[in-house]
């Protein structure tokens, strides 16, 4: 399983309730963590039993060796990561409501991402799976054809959380479309169906699965209607950050168990509601595995 993205410092403060505007307030407890949607789904998917490798820049600061001892920690190999000098690693200031369990992100970056000729070095051999933020499309676009090239029976999935220009153009080359509820309103409309119905024919290809948050996720397979797959209600909402990674891994899981994509997304909206009862993503799938009615 080899992911492509960028790889985040995250600086998470939880406050007791989120602030409003031009306030000040204490923190309740502050921690750090390595962030990114990529490396996120990695990390669920190296506790679920796959060999995991990410591709992408690291800055040679602090926060690029941070990133980089967390990934080894995890068992996630570096493919031909670029380190680049003199550079800043790319930083998320994370405000976690206690009362909630909401995420709001302020995110910085100035760190250039791979590109063609730094993907070009990541060797492709054994990889059954490569997942891609939709980033950057004409570099991306150029990547997965390296992938179709060269492994042909690989499957491709692309991740559409923002929408960013041209990304769209990125799920016609996917096997499995990955959208956030964020790209869905900005760019299907304002119900999960009528995104889906207007997102699909994009890439009539492809089965496209879209998070919609405490709605659950709605899976489609090519030529079918979409499935929807309602989240459990949780009893409290610890930590949302990264639940939106942690389906996506579920979905990429399932699908190379074999299962078919509804399953597969009913299985996966379980795990990222039971990450909301976590902190964090350290222990999920053990945890997960010890509780009935999440992954089986
Ligand atoms: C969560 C996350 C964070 C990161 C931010 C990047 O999904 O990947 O870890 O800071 O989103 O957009």
């Amino acid at each position: 399983m080899l992911a492509v993205g960028v790889a985040t410092l995250d600086m998470i403060n939880e406050v007791a309730d989120y602030p409003p505007e031009d306030a000040e307030v204490r923190a309740l407890a502050q921690r750090r963590a390595r962030g990114g949607n990529a490396t996120n789904t990695l990390a669920v998917l190296a506790q679920l039993g796959w060999r995991c490798a990410w591709s992408g820049t690291l800055a040679d600061d602090a926060g690029g060796a941070f990133i980089a001892a967390d990934l080894a920690r995890r068992g996630i190999a570096l493919a031909a990561v670029g380190r680049v000098a003199g550079a800043a690693t790319p930083t998320s200031y994370i405000t976690l409501s206690r009362a909630s369990g909401s995420r709001t992100i302020v995110h910085h970056r100035d760190l250039p991402e791979l590109d063609v000729a730094g993907f070009a070095r990541v060797g492709l051999d054994g990889v059954d799976w490569v997942h891609f933020e939709g980033r950057n499309p004409v570099e991306t676009a150029a990547m997965i054809g390296r992938v179709r090239r060269l492994r042909p029976r690989a499957r491709v999935s692309v991740e559409l959380e923002k929408p960013r220009p041209g990304g769209e153009s990125l799920a016609a080359l996917a096997d499995l479309v990955l959208v956030g509820r964020d790209y869905a309103r900005a760019r299907g409309g304002e119900t999960p169906t009528r995104a889906l119905a207007t997102l699909a024919p994009l890439a009539p290809q492809a089965c496209w699965v879209l998070g919609w948050g405490e709605g659950g996720a709605w899976s489609r397979i090519p030529g079918a209607a979409p499935c929807h797959h309602p989240a459990l209600p949780l009893a409290r909402v610890v930590d949302s950050l990264g639940a939106g990674d942690c389906l996506n891994a579920g979905v990429i899981d399932g699908l190379l168990r074999g299962l078919e994509l509804a399953p597969a997304s009913a299985r996966a909206v379980r795990l990222a509601g039971f990450k909301c009862t976590r902190v964090g993503l350290d222990d999920l799938v053990g945890a997960a595995l010890a509780t009935a009615g999440v992954l089986d």
